[in-house]
């Protein structure tokens, strides 16, 4: 019992550590889109975008169009890439 417990509690801390969407967005997507997602040289604004479509642009990139830039991939693994998107979309 307390091997499951102690197990449980190991992946719940590596989940919250890991899936922090602030921290996440701080480290991988701040430097091109803004502290709050307002935008900024780099890129334009993405604050509350569908968190759908953020995970398109993680996974995907984004083309570039009509004289903006591309966006390349971003490296993240998939639950960060869900916790990010889902902080982007709750940004306003
Ligand atoms: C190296 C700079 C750079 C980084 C880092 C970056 N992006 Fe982008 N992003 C761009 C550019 C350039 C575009 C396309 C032009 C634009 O939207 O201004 C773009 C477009 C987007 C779009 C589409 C916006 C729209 O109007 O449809 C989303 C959503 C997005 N990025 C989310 C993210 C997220 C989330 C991260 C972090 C995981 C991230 N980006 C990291 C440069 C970057």
């Amino acid at each position: 019992m307390k091997r499951i417990v102690m197990t449980l509690a190991a992946v719940l801390f590596a989940t919250s550590a890991y899936a922090d969407g602030a921290a996440v967005y701080a480290a991988k997507c701040k430097m091109c889109h803004g502290a709050a997602g307002e935008g900024a040289k780099m890129a334009g604004a993405v604050k509350g975008k569908a968190a759908a479509d953020v995970k398109k642009a993680i996974t995907a990139g984004i083309p570039a169009a009509g004289g903006k830039k591309e966006m390349k991939p971003v490296k993240i693994d998939a639950a960060d890439a869900d916790a990010v998107a889902a902080f982007v979309a709750g940004l306003k």
